[in-house]
């Protein structure tokens, strides 16, 4: 069965995904486009709705990119958000202000009664970021919304059913933004809300299937929750096509790379490789002791590594990778800006010859992945991992790495991660670890001198990774780990809690 359709037509905002996402989370599955795709694509898809994105231009100029006029003239309800709404206005005849009276970040507007404002009229928070703004509206439109400087925030044509809005509803800051857009779609679309995830697994698999039919597939597994579903996905489409190979370093966390393969090679019966090259790893990185060194020696190999076992499969044609939504972001979209360029594992397309590259999860963001994940029948344990980075511990031993360390580091690791989950507290920590230090220092044990290892804990609150706070971890739990780690593990005569904000310290130590 198809679901229920919002078409969104991308003019380049940084995070139009967004508002992708927030359609569906009132359960109505919606799609991307380019705005400037052929009218009879779009009405092939028998949208329900259609929502203008924002964009970085200016609407009245010569070359600006506008929707096409037939688009109004299908009967289908519109939503023009910021560039969307000016965009929408100087096609149906209204002008755009081009004093710069530029408004930014949160702002009082005031609601009038409107379909799209239901039970919200009045004043209220909204988030602004424009310096246009529209000036004299289309014939047919009325406002329904004003802050100081914008007289035009929000706009209606109630008969034709076009709306436009100046603010972000799409973004928190907007907090009836939500509900704003849930208006529009169950009052002015008239969606019933048909789509979940599990749509959204049924529609992605049919496609790979469809795209991949016949063909020789290769997909970098890491046991990561993006690479794990990708790889999850693609086998449910096209079976024992795909091959999956897992490179596994030796620099994972305790007993990771048996866990990853029972996972995919046991429960999901797929064609999985398991590179064993821990000695490889172990030898590359004797007497390294620089971060950055460290980083670009694994990441080369990684590559070489993957390239190996590739070749011995023979020659494949497509490589399914599990970049999402906010990779592509960072990496610049075709009309957004580009942030920083992505570095992702390997770079491995660069290198190899595949006639494509499939990324089933690019429209989707970290809870949806992970939404999708468990719906896919992914254990929990590995859908709610915690980031870890590509050169794995290497990064978390300070100085030369040996297998010894190695194990210390394993071992006094796994206490902490197994304390926090017994205490209940891991889930509000968003990512928490252990670094071996390379400082020695005195100890008594028994009666015993020790000259051994300092252990540090790291563990942090944050929402985007950015920036960080240590977390307050209760003293009773950090008492526990610190008393098991000492008594359990060999060599560490001393543990400290790392209370260091980021920034000025990031996440990692290296
Ligand atoms: P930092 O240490 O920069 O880390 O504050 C921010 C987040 O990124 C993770 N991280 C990495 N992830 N490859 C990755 O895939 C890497 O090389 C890498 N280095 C850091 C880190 O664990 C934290 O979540």
């Amino acid at each position: 069965m198809k679901n229920e359709t919002v078409v969104l037509l991308d003019f380049g905002a940084q995070y139009n995904q967004l508002i992708a996402r927030r359609v569906r989370e009132c359960g109505v599955y919606c799609e991307l486009l380019p705005y400037d795709t052929d009218i009879e694509k779009i009405k092939a898809r028998s949208p329900k709705g259609i929502i203008l994105t924002g964009g970085p231009y200016n609407a009245y100029e010569e070359d600006a990119p506008l929707p096409a006029k037939a688009l109004f003239e299908l009967g289908i309800p519109v939503l023009g958000i910021c560039y969307g709404l000016q965009s929408m206005s100087q096609v149906l005849g209204g002008t755009i202000d081009r004093t710069e009276k530029r408004e930014y970040g949160a702002q009082t507007i005031t609601l009038e009664e409107s379909p799209i404002f239901q039970g919200l009229t009045g004043e209220t928070q909204c988030w602004m970021s424009h310096t246009n703004q529209v000036d004299v509206l289309p014939p047919g439109f009325q406002s329904i919304a004003h802050t100081a400087t914008c007289p035009n925030a929000a706009v209606m044509d109630q008969n034709r059913k076009f709306y436009g809005v100046q603010f972000h509803p799409e973004v928190e800051h907007t907090p009836f933004g939500q509900k704003m857009l849930h208006h529009f779609l169950f009052q002015v679309c008239g969606v019933s809300g048909d789509w979940q995830m599990d749509s959204y697994a049924k529609r992605t698999i049919e496609e790979l299937r469809k795209k991949m039919k016949g063909q020789k597939v290769l997909c970098a597994l890491s046991g990561g929750v993006d690479s794990s579903v990708a790889a999850v996905l693609a086998h449910k489409a096209i079976g024992d096509n795909l091959t999956c190979i897992f490179v596994d370093h030796g620099l994972l966390r305790k007993n990771e790379g048996d866990e990853v393969e029972a996972i995919f090679k046991k429960q999901f019966a797929m064609n999985l490789i398991r590179v064993d090259c821990k000695q490889r790893f172990l030898d590359l990185l004797a007497g390294v002791t620089e971060p950055e060194k460290k980083r670009k020696l694994i990441g080369a190999e990684f590559i070489k590594v993957f390239e190996e076992e590739a070749r011995k499969l023979g020659q494949c044609d497509i490589l399914i990778q599990g970049t999402i939504y906010p990779d592509v972001i960072e990496s610049g979209s075709k009309n957004a800006q580009v942030i920083k360029s992505h570095h992702n594992v390997g770079g491995l397309p660069d290198v190899m010859d595949f006639k494509e590259i499939v990324e089933p999860l690019r429209d989707l963001f970290k809870d949806e992945v992970r939404k999708l994940g468990l719906e896919l029948g992914i254990p929990e344990f590995l859908v709610f991992r915690q980031p870890f980075p590509g050169p794995g511990l290497a990064v978390r031993i300070i100085g030369d790495i040996t297998a010894e360390k190695i194990e210390i580091l394993q071992n006094a690791d796994a206490i902490f991660r197994e304390e926090l989950e017994k205490d209940g507290i891991a889930k509000e920590i968003n990512q928490y670890f252990a670094v071996l230090t390379n400082m020695r220092s005195v100890g008594v044990m028994g009666d015993e001198r020790t000259y051994d290892y300092t252990l540090a804990l790291r563990a942090v609150t944050t929402s985007d990774f950015m920036t960080a706070d240590w977390a307050k971890i209760p003293y009773p739990t950090l008492v526990k780990v610190s008393n098991r780690i000492t008594n359990e593990v060999r060599h560490i005569n001393r543990v400290v809690y790392d209370i260091t904000q980021k920034p000025p310290a990031t996440i990692e130590w290296e």
